[in-house]
């Protein structure tokens, strides 16, 4: 495959709000490959039930690679198809991060169906480390919404914002 060009993927996700599990799989790709566009998923913040606007989780992302020093990441927001949103990136796959057998019944219809939408976009999957693989946006906020400290398991500024939106 030599001579194509640098080799850009995509890491999409909710990314509400980025955790370090999030921060470990984007930094681990960046260095497997040239370029990572970071692609958060921009619907409606409430619809899903978000808890930070878009452009809010982008702001978390940007902080925490430049407090990490990583430099051939870029973070957007998308609000298509995500075959789509890679195209528009010039990305030749999809990066996505497995914690558990529990993930893989999930990625696995999210790959056939990306498959079938477009079979040139290859899927890559990065296994958790250990010391990530219990992390999931969901269970942070969980932990904040009921006063639980969860400064390990997100960046500083993340956390601050936990314990400030979800204040009662
Ligand atoms: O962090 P998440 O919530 O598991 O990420 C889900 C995401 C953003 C990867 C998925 O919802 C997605 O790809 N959305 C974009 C719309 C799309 O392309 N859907 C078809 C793929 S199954």
């Amino acid at each position: 495959m030599a001579g194509q060009g640098p080799r850009i993927v995509v890491c999409p996700g909710s990314y509400d709000p980025v955790t370090n599990g999030h921060l470990d799989i984007i930094g681990r790709a960046a260095r497997v490959f040239d370029r990572v566009v970071v692609g958060i998923v921009g619907n409606a913040p409430r619809k899903a039930g978000h808890l930070f606007t878009p452009e809010e989780r982008k702001v978390f992302i940007e902080q925490a690679l430049a407090t990490n020093g990583v430099e051939n990441v870029e973070v957007r927001v998308f609000r298509n198809l995500l075959v789509d949103f890679a195209r528009e990136c010039g990305a030749t796959a999809i990066v996505k991060g497995l914690r558990a057998i529990s993930d893989f019944e999930y990625e696995f219809e999210m790959n056939q169906l990306n498959r079938k939408l477009a079979e040139d976009i290859e899927s890559v999957y990065i296994l958790a480390s250990p010391d990530y693989s219990f992390i999931r946006s969901s269970g942070v906020k969980e932990i904040a919404e009921f006063g639980g400290d969860v400064s390990d398991l997100v960046p500083k500024p993340v956390s601050d914002a936990l314990v400030e939106r979800l204040k009662r």
